[in-house]
């Protein structure tokens, strides 16, 4: 995969930075936990790093997962790399496993952010640090650093990518457009973060009238998806058609992940949406993965969001590297989990439409035009 290779030399470029520079960010703030100091050679010849991963049913656990494996093999670290299927209880197991291998560095990516408890604690009784990757172990105090997107501002990308799909501006509040809301798993802490920054986007329009959300299902237990499920969104979707869209035609839909969008766009087509008389509904998205952006490109889905993987699946390998090597980095920030504030890097993410594929994709050398035309 076209993606995969850009990311592998991209890490290449990272590490030898890494290598050059010693340190890559200037010392820890005072939020920072220490790693206790191992001689760089010991580090680098012996110790365990686990990867603990949700599921390879969404493209980008196995490319970052890939990456951070790659990267940290490269810096001579042993890794064990595992995917839990999106079951809790697999991942509470594989956790445990590495544990009992006398891993030094978790790097977990949790299914249910507040169900890791019982392995974290035993994780911190045996000094091992632990990074939760772009969702935040929740409800601990088993957690010394965050590596993530900013969800916040994530959110706020789709709902403004919505309203301007729509062209809510221009609506007029006799005449209001219709959307409805869809949002993540609850159990992932980014669900919340997702729905309440897109949310904030388009209550402006919810207030003046321009905007309506049929079914009035506006909280995020009904728009919520278990499990992140494009089914589950298939099928809420079809019903919100049939109940509330036989008279009237739906404007756009607020999707907070690809893989919900495809669900979505295949009800919507179900019932024509995407001909001439009818237009497909404007879907948001994130991630990015290929089907979605070839239902950009080919004008199904409206917009993704991009995330830079690299740079995120990157400094999670920076930070693993200088923690287990004594030399902290700075996080940049803190992200609250309910028990206490975690020292945090948040990474930028960007709206992406099929404008703005050629940016994004075909001018870094990802994918061509016929990569993503019709097959
Ligand atoms: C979220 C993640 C999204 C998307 C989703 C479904 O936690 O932030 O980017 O991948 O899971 O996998």
């Amino acid at each position: 995969m076209k993606r995969i290779l850009v990311l592998f030399l991209t890490l290449a470029m990272i590490l030898s930075v890494v290598t050059a520079c010693g340190t890559p960010q200037p010392a820890a703030p005072a939020t920072t936990t220490a790693a206790p100091a191992t001689s760089a050679a010991a580090a680098a010849d012996t110790t365990l790093v686990g990867i603990s991963m949700p599921t390879r049913t969404a493209e980008r656990w196995i490319i970052e997962g890939d990456f951070m494996k790659a990267g940290l093999e490269s810096a001579g670290y042993e890794v064990d790399l595992q995917f839990a299927n999106d079951q809790v209880d697999q991942q509470v197991s594989q956790v445990e496993n590495m544990i009992t291998r006398g891993a030094k560095f978790l790097i977990i990516c949790p299914i249910d952010g507040a169900s890791m408890s019982a392995p974290l604690a035993q994780a911190k009784a045996q000094n091992i640090q632990i990074l939760a990757y772009d969702r935040l172990l929740m409800e601990t105090q088993d957690v010394d650093y965050f590596v993530g997107f900013d969800s916040t501002r994530i959110g706020n990308h789709m709902g403004n990518s919505l309203m301007k799909g729509i062209n809510a501006d221009a609506a007029d509040p006799a005449n209001p457009l219709y959307i409805e809301l869809f949002a993540g798993s609850l159990d992932d802490s980014n669900t919340h973060l997702y729905f309440d920054g897109a949310v904030d986007m388009i209550q402006p329009y919810l207030d003046s009238g321009k905007v309506v959300v049929k079914s009035g299902q506006t909280s995020l237990n009904e728009c919520a998806t278990p499990g992140w499920d494009g089914l589950v969104a298939q099928n809420r979707m079809q019903n919100l058609l049939s109940a509330h869209y036989t008279d009237d035609i739906l404007a756009g839909a607020l999707s907070p992940y690809d893989g919900l969008s495809l669900g979505m766009i295949g009800a919507l087509k179900a019932v024509g949406y995407g001909s001439a008389d009818k237009p497909m509904a404007k879907v948001t998205g994130q991630d990015c993965e290929l089907p979605s952006l070839i239902s950009i490109w080919n004008d199904e889905q409206y917009s993704s969001i991009f995330l830079d993987l690299e740079v995120l699946a990157g400094r999670a390998v920076e930070v693993c590297e200088a923690m287990l090597k004594g030399t902290p980095l700075d996080m940049t920030t803190t992200y609250n989990n309910d028990a206490k504030d975690v020292a945090a890097y948040l990474a930028d993410a960007f709206e992406l439409t099929k404008e703005t594929i050629p940016k994004y994709f075909f001018e870094r050398g990802e994918y061509t035009e016929a990569d993503l035309a019709l097959q």
